[in-house]
């Protein structure tokens, strides 16, 4: 947040920067999403939704898990929410107790931890590398659980490093967690953000997960606040009345919006923006192994970068802003996503046109040099 106020400074005094640091998609909404919300205010959509959603994006989004996942979700599991922020709130909510404890990848989602912490409960990094592809694993449970653990939550496609968990050693942390008499919950926010793997759902082998998603990144619609969730059966009901005192429901407007976000009109303009984002994930792999960032797992999805500075720097922290003042580049240091490893790794967001990531890795060249 402070190299982004800064980066906002240098903007203001007329520097032009480069942004690789912003974690949500350059494109705007799609156009039939816009129309739709745009047609939910004519017909003054205005009110309160049920506190789990509004029943017809509860059912679309049960149709797109069959169609394109072969998975028969209940409609009844699926909850609207403000977000996948809201969703992760929901399941940290009626999962945690006061002193609980939650393993959690390092590097990971950043806020996580902190929603955690928020419920008076305790996060248990589990420190991930490239053996791992950065996520955790079966045998990671068995190392880290203990009596005060509950619930381990993975993110894949995963926030900093864009790898995914593989299907065999999904169901074997499914199985693991549910040995050990938890809960896990797996954050598919960058579900069809996916470019070198077959995408998939953890709904696939088991319907005691939490499964958390959004319409922020691969639909493109970060402002409009619409997540969801689908949880276990036995937790809808503790959810409903979770979601009633905390967020009264999600936005009605974007709930309206969404119902068109599965129609093929929009999903033509979204898999046409995946091909871009594959696009500038080959452009910038080589050319950062170029300039000596090590990416010994190639990520499979989402918009990030994850790589090893060693080669440059073990000071991430100071590189990054010493990029930035010097060559207006902004780019995030592994300090954001945990402790493991964080000083000698940054992110790479490219979430702007190749033109621009082309610029941003010429200044980083030759601020390397
Ligand atoms: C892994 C992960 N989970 C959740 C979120 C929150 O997203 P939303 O905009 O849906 O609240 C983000 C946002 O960057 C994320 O990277």
């Amino acid at each position: 947040m402070d190299l982004l106020a800064r980066a906002r400074q240098m903007e203001a005094e007329g520097r032009s920067v480069l942004h690789l640091e912003v974690g949500e998609p350059d494109f705007p909404t799609p156009r039939p999403i816009i129309d739709a919300g745009i047609e939910a205010l004519r017909k003054l959509k205005t009110h309160y939704t049920p506190a789990l959603g509004l029943p017809e994006l509860r059912e679309k989004i049960a149709r797109h898990y069959l169609e394109k996942y072969d998975v028969t979700v209940e409609p009844r599991r699926i909850i609207i929410t403000p977000g996948a922020s809201g969703a992760l709130q929901l399941a940290l909510s009626v999962l945690l107790d006061t002193d609980d404890k939650v393993l959690l990848t390092d590097p990971g989602y950043p806020c996580n931890r902190n929603m955690i912490r928020l419920l008076g409960a305790h996060s248990t990094p589990v420190d991930v590398g490239p053996d791992t592809q950065f996520q955790m694993n079966a045998s990671h449970i068995e190392q880290f659980w203990d009596e005060a653990t509950v619930a381990a939550m993975i993110a894949s496609p995963s926030n900093p490093t864009g790898t995914m968990i593989a299907d065999a050693d999904l169901q074997a942390l499914i199985t693991a967690v549910d040995k050990a008499g938890g809960s896990l919950i797996i954050d598919e926010i960058y579900q069809g953000l996916v470019y070198s793997q077959n995408d998939q759902t953890a709904l696939k082998y088991s319907d005691q997960v939490f499964v958390i998603n959004s319409f922020s990144k691969y639909f493109g619609m970060t402002g409009w606040r619409l997540g969801w969730m689908i949880a276990p059966e036995e937790y809808v009901e503790a959810i409903d009345h979770v979601a009633q005192n905390l967020f009264l429901a999600a936005p009605t407007v974007a709930q309206h919006a969404a119902l068109v976000a599965f129609e093929p009109e929009t999903i033509d303009v979204l898999q046409h923006r995946v091909s871009m984002f594959k696009e500038r994930r080959d452009y910038m792999l080589p050319v950062l192994k170029k300039m000596g960032f090590a990416i010994p797992v190639e990520p499979q999805g989402a918009f990030y970068i994850y790589a090893d500075s060693s080669a440059i720097t073990d000071d991430t922290f100071e590189w990054t802003s010493q990029l930035l003042e010097q060559e207006a580049v902004a780019v995030t240091p592994g300090i954001d996503f945990g402790e493991y490893q964080a000083s000698t790794h940054v992110r790479f967001a490219y979430t702007r046109p190749v033109d621009e990531l082309e610029r941003a890795c010429c200044r980083i060249a030759r601020f390397i040099k």
